[in-house]
C-alpha cells in the first residue's frame, strides 16, 4: 500500500531530539538531551489531593466538554498574575488557554502564515517551533543570535529585502537552546523595527521565571503599546509539562482567530487539568513553589559548570546562563558538534548537536546543548567526565 501523504507532512523530519531520546531509553546512558523538568519539582502531593476532591465532588464538570477559550477561573488567575506581576496584558488583550505553549505557536502560525510567507527566527532556535512553522510551508529566515539577542542590523536588512514577512519569532529570556537573554535595548529596538516594517512578534517565554542569577529584564509584551506582540506562556516548566497547559495573551482580535483555529484542532484544552491547575494556583503560592524550583536548578547549573570546568580543559567553551534549563557549549569553529555527540553517545553520554536547532538544518555547527534540569548530580559529574574523554578523543583526531 502506498500512502499519499501531504507535502506539508512529507517535508517534515522527525525532531532530532526525539530521535536522540530513543537512544537514552537505555538506563546506562546519561542523557543531557531532553529539555524535561526534574520530577522533584512537580507538586504531585498537592495535585493528588485536589484531584481526589475533584473526582469526589466535581466529576460531572471536570469530565464534561469545556469552552474553547479555556476554563474561566484558570484564564482569570493566569491573566491577573501576568498583568499584576509582569505588566503583561492590556484592556485590549485577551487570553486563551492552550494545550502547551507549543499549541500557542501552532495556532499563531495557522492564523497568520500562508504558504511561502516569511517568518523570521533567531538562529539557532527551538526545534518544536521551527518544525511547526515548517509544517505551514512558511519560509523560515534565520537571524544570527548574538550574546544579547538577535543581530538587529541583519534583522533590518532582512526586512528590507524579504517580501511577505508576517512574523518575527523570539525566545528572549533564557533562549532554547543557548540560554541567552535579549538585552533591554534590543527588546526596544525589536519593537521599533517591527513597527517600522509592520510585522507581528511572537514572544515565546516559557523559561523567564526560572532565573537563578542576574537582573530581571521586562518582557517585550509589557513594552508593546500597539498590540503587536503575541505572548506565549506555559505552565510546563513551573508546574508540570504532562498536564499540557499553556496560554496566549494577545489582542482580542488575534485571540478570536486562535480560538477558531483551536476549535478545529482539539476543541479545548483538557478540562480536568485546567480545573486542577486553577485550584492549585488559588490554593497554593505559585511564587513560593517557583522559588523552590529555582533553588534546585541553580544548584544543578552550578554543578554542571563545576564539572565542565573540571573536565573540558579548554577543548570546549561554554556560556553560564542566568536561568532556564540549558548550557550552550562551543568547539573550535572548524569542528562539528554532531561528530562530538556521535562519539560521546558511544561512550554513554548524550547531549544535542547545535545543528539540530539551525533554521537551515543542513548546516553544521560547532555547538552542543546540555540540559542540567533532568540529570542527577551524580549523572552530571559522571556525564561530564565522559564528555571530557570524548572531547579529548575528538579534538586529538
Ligand atoms: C522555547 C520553547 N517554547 C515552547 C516550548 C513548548 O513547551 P510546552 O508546549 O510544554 O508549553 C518549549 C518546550 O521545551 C520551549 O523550549
Amino acid at each position: 500500500m502506498t500512502y499519499n501523504f501531504s507535502r506539508r507532512i512529507n517535508e517534515l523530519k522527525p525532531s532530532a531530539i526525539r530521535e536522540i531520546l530513543k537512544v537514552t531509553q537505555d538506563p546506562t546512558v546519561i542523557s543531557f538531551a531532553a529539555g524535561n523538568p526534574s520530577v522533584e519539582t512537580f507538586p504531585a502531593k498537592e495535585m493528588a489531593e485536589i484531584a481526589a476532591d475533584m473526582f469526589a465532588n466535581r466529576a460531572g464538570d471536570a469530565l464534561q466538554y469545556g469552552v474553547t477559550e479555556g476554563y474561566n477561573p484558570l484564564r482569570d488567575v493566569t491573566a491577573k498574575r501576568l498583568r499584576e506581576k509582569y505588566n503583561v496584558g492590556t484592556d485590549n488583550d485577551d487570553l486563551i488557554i492552550v494545550t502547551g505553549g507549543q499549541q500557542g505557536m501552532d495556532l499563531t502560525a495557522k492564523a497568520f502564515l500562508n504558504e511561502d510567507d516569511v517568518i523570521i527566527c533567531e538562529n539557532p532556535s527551538f526545534i518544536g517551533s521551527l518544525n511547526c512553522f515548517r509544517s505551514y510551508k512558511a519560509k523560515l529566515v534565520g537571524i544570527p543570535l548574538e550574546f544579547d539577542g538577535m543581530d538587529m542590523n541583519v534583522l533590518e536588512e532582512t526586512l528590507k529585502q524579504e517580501k511577505n514577512v508576517k512574523l518575527i519569532y523570539v525566545i528572549p529570556t533564557f533562549q532554547n537552546p543557548t540560554g541567552r537573554v535579549m538585552s533591554l535595548e534590543k527588546r526596544r529596538q525589536l519593537l521599533e523595527i517591527a513597527k517600522k516594517y509592520d510585522v507581528m512578534i511572537i514572544e515565546d517565554n516559557p523559561y523567564f521565571e526560572l532565573r537563578y542569577s542576574g537582573e530581571y529584564v521586562p518582557t517585550i509584551k509589557s513594552m508593546d503599546t500597539e498590540g503587536r506582540v503575541i505572548y506565549v506562556g506555559s505552565y510546563s516548566k513551573i508546574l508540570s509539562p504532562g498536564i499540557r497547559l499553556g496560554f496566549v495573551c494577545a489582542p482580542k482580535e488575534v485571540i478570536s482567530k486562535l480560538t477558531v483555529g483551536k476549535q478545529v484542532s482539539d476543541v479545548h484544552t483538557n478540562l480536568f487539568f485546567q480545573m486542577l491547575a486553577a485550584e492549585f494556583l488559588t490554593k497554593y503560592d505559585l511564587d513560593a513553589h517557583i522559588e523552590k524550583i529555582r533553588d534546585i536548578y541553580r544548584a544543578k547549573r552550578d554543578a554542571m559548570v563545576k564539572a565542565m570546568d573540571a573536565n573540558f580543559g579548554g577543548m570546549m567553551t561554554y556560556e553560564i546562563p542566568d536561568g532556564g534549563l540549558f548550557m550552550w557549549g562551543k568547539l573550535d569553529d572548524s569542528l562539528d558538534g554532531a561528530e562530538l555527540c556521535k562519539l560521546s553517545g558511544k561512550m554513554g553520554v548524550v547531549p544535542v548537536p547545535g545543528s539540530s536547532f539551525l533554521v537551515n538544518d543542513k548546516e553544521t555547527s560547532p555547538c552542543v546543548r546540555f540540559n542540567f534540569s533532568l540529570p542527577t548530580f551524580e549523572q552530571i559529574d559522571r556525564g561530564m567526565e565522559l564528555m571530557g574523554q570524548a572531547l579529548k578523543e575528538y579534538t586529538a583526531k
